[in-house]
């Protein structure tokens, strides 16, 4: 593997994703353990984390879009793939052609996939219990359930699923809507015909829901080594965030005390300091209002703060008295060790925290520009 040319990348510890697979694996054994690697893996390089979690005993990857699964089909992985809401109908074809498995729950979507002439495609049927978002209601579950079997044996309904709106919160509102719309799926999936899969729980219904776990758990975040919510940070010890978004100082400058920075000189220095560049900025998804958040970034294993706003590519840190050098090592997120020994570390989460998002938003919004590169070098 080549290091990345430009001094901002991305480090994915593939061992951190295995790690994270064999624990969630543990954890909600005997049912099965899904990675959820839409989004390009949330982020993370939907390939190279496909292949650790399948390596690490997921039984099988979900994504959103029908061009996600593609890539990981012609990347040579041939474990099932279920796609997690209805496509357009006119990706019926590749759908079938490349052996991916929908979720349905409207007819003409049906009648799309059944046009293509398959032979016994496995359908997921998702139902609606209060996440308002798609799937079909609980009352016309058993009408759809039939719609299917009119289609055998081109389609075979293989699976009924639900998706939890709450199950990351630990209050007691929170925990009786999970109660309520497992109840309501529980009612659908026992009137229905067996089916070889029924499965509801996403990351934070896997760590905290035993009765949601069902056939499998899709699990996506946790996989990354986030946890899901708050309500589930006390589940969440064992995982090990996968990404650390790295970068190499760019330039130096003494700045006098009085003297403003950035785009707005927003930032006004009340002591002479010394100022480091990073070749890092929005476009490559750090946030343009981390700085006026108080965002932070390590540099000799010392955190430093952002000053004035982070632009398009680039963002400064006032280091202080520290002795730093055009090419040293800064690291955004993940942990660092300073030259004394001590490790500092920090997490999507206190992003997400300080911006009012979550840790998804933070990885999944890495962008293009930044090289993902996978490396297998965690002490866990
Ligand atoms: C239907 C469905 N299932 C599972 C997941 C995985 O959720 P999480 O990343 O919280 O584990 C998602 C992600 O949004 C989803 O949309």
């Amino acid at each position: 593997m080549s290091e990345p040319i430009r001094w901002a990348w991305a480090d994915i510890d593939l061992d951190a994703i295995a790690h994270n697979v064999r624990v969630l694996r543990e954890r909600v054994a005997p049912s099965e353990l899904w990675a959820v690697v839409k989004a390009d893996g949330y982020g993370h390089g939907a390939v190279d984390v496909a292949r650790a979690a399948v390596g690490a005993g997921a039984e099988g990857l979900c994504v959103a879009l029908v061009d996600e699964g593609i890539e990981l089909r012609k990347a040579g992985i041939d474990d099932p793939i279920l796609i997690l809401s209805e496509q357009p109908p006119e990706a019926a074809a590749r759908i079938v052609k490349y052996e991916l498995t929908p979720t349905v729950y409207r007819r003409s979507f049906l009648d799309a996939l059944a046009a293509e002439g398959p032979k016994e495609l496995a359908v997921h049927l998702k139902i609606d219990t209060g996440m308002q978002r798609v799937g079909i209601h609980p009352r016309a579950a058993a009408t759809m359930a039939a719609e299917i079997a009119q289609r055998e044996p081109a389609l075979l309904l293989a699976g009924i699923f639900t998706h939890l709106a709450v199950a990351d919160g630990d209050d007691a509102a929170s925990i009786k809507f999970t109660d309520t719309q497992l109840a309501e799926f529980r009612k659908v999936y026992e009137q229905l015909p067996a089916v070889p899969y029924v499965h509801a729980a996403n990351s934070a219904a896997a760590l905290a829901r035993p009765d949601a776990r069902l056939s499998f758990a899709r699990a996506g975040i946790a996989v990354y080594g986030i946890s899901p919510g708050h309500g589930v940070d006390h589940l969440c010890a064992d995982l090990v965030p996968a990404m650390a978004l790295r970068a190499r100082v760019s330039f130096v400058k003494k700045v006098r005390s009085g003297s403003c920075i950035s785009y707005g000189l927003r930032h006004r220095f009340s002591g002479d300091t010394t100022v480091a560049t990073i070749p890092i900025g929005y476009a490559d998804g750090v946030p343009r209002r981390l700085s006026a958040v108080g965002g932070e970034v390590l540099i000799g294993g010392r955190r430093r703060p952002i000053v004035g706003v982070v632009t398009m590519d680039q963002l400064m840190v006032d280091c202080g008295d520290d002795d730093v050098n055009v090419g040293d090592d800064v690291t955004l997120l993940g942990s660092q060790v300073g030259p004394e020994g001590h490790r500092d570390e920090i997490r999507a989460v206190e992003w997400a925290e300080a911006l009012d998002t979550i840790g998804y938003e933070i990885v999944c919004g890495v962008s293009k520009r930044i090289p993902r590169v996978p490396r297998r070098n965690i002490e866990l």
